[in-house]
């Protein structure tokens, strides 16, 4: 701290000059909080206990999950991420029919985050043969299914008998018919959510952000009697390439991930635990142990990790190091605490 403000001092009285004193307070003032902000964090930083209860009616190890569509289409990839230390796993996004995808590119890494626009590429009825033996040996696997109507939601969700949970995926921002071309009306996901609570397991509804008020999104999915509302998916973006004069992603647009969506979802949540009862589960750009109190602080009781798997697969070891101790307070103690 004290090195910060030094530099800070210097820095800013060889530019007084050309800046005006106000400026240099300003600048000595943002040096001064970011540096008690980095001081406090690694002498306070919150410890977690394990969780004991159920999370939206599922069994987790911890408060982290693999979310969809992230070394999801495989029952190995799923079990190693367990392995690794995920608290529980959604597998890719399961759909009516076998599907291909966008064409490429359609996986762009980009400054603080990734793009993409897969597509929802999957084997459909196909990964009923694939997920059993994983379904068979752990309750912390959740099926996540897609459709273009309540009637193919309900279709895939009986392939899956004895799956744990479904995770309703009503917001993918890049597949015709489907996700967020659905998901942004709240009498759709009301009915998708009430035909998928019929097979009487836990129903996850995930929603997308890009809409004026998500808080209406939360509250047709708790209507249709969902368990918890996991947000965010991925953000509508596209990238051009100046050599090339065209868009980067086969599919021209895609959905933003990673960092740089992480104070959208953080928003995100907290208007969804002022508009509904239910539990979040936060999702979108989280890579730290402080980004999870972040979010459960926001309001989500437990997140869902995507990106941030690609640059470390070990995130979710890494994170269980700095967010939990024996000596830890239950999570409810901060779940949406920042709320007045
Ligand atoms: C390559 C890729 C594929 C994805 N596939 C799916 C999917 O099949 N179903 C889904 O609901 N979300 C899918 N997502 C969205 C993620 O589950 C997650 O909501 C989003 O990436 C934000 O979290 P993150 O910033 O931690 O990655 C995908 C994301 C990426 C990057």
């Amino acid at each position: 701290m004290r090195f910060h403000l030094v530099f800070a001092f210097f820095s800013k009285i060889s530019l007084y000059d050309c800046l005006g004193t106000y400026e240099v307070f300003v600048h000595l003032l943002l040096g001064f909080i970011n540096a008690s902000r980095t001081t406090y964090n690694a002498i306070d930083m919150i410890k977690l206990q394990i969780p004991t209860e159920k999370i939206g009616d599922v069994p987790l190890d911890n408060h982290m999950l693999l979310a969809a569509g992230i070394l999801g289409t495989t029952a190995a990839s799923l079990s190693r991420m367990l392995f690794l230390g995920a608290g529980g796993v959604v597998t890719k996004s399961i759909g009516p029919e076998p599907k291909n995808g966008h064409h490429g590119p359609s996986l762009i890494p980009i400054s603080g985050g990734i793009l993409n626009s897969m597509g929802l590429p999957n084997p459909s009825q196909e990964f009923t043969d694939e997920i059993a033996p994983l379904l068979a040996v752990s309750k912390s696997v959740v099926i996540s299914i897609f459709g273009g109507t309540p009637e193919e939601f309900a279709k895939v969700a009986e392939w899956f008998p004895n799956a744990s949970a479904f995770e309703l995926n009503l917001s993918c921002p890049h597949a015709d018919g489907y996700g967020s071309a659905i998901g942004t009306n709240p009498r759709i996901v009301r009915e998708c959510t009430e035909a998928v609570k019929v097979f009487d397991k836990p129903v996850w509804v995930k929603i997308t952000p890009n809409v004026t008020d998500i808080g209406v999104i939360g509250r047709a999915a708790e209507i249709g009697g969902a368990d918890a509302i996991v947000a965010i998916n991925t953000i509508r973006a596209m990238r051009i390439s100046t050599g090339m004069r065209c868009p980067v992603l086969g599919n021209k647009f895609g959905g933003l991930s990673g960092t740089a969506v992480f104070s959208i979802a953080i928003r995100a949540v907290y208007d969804l635990y002022e508009a509904c009862s239910l539990p979040i589960i936060g999702c979108g750009g989280v890579s730290t142990a402080d980004n999870v109190l972040e979010m459960m602080m926001a309001g989500a009781s437990a997140v869902e990790i995507g990106s941030a798997v690609y640059e470390n697969i070990n995130v979710f070891s890494d994170i269980s190091k700095d967010l939990y101790d024996a000596n830890g307070i239950p999570a409810a103690e901060i779940v949406g605490c920042a709320h007045d």
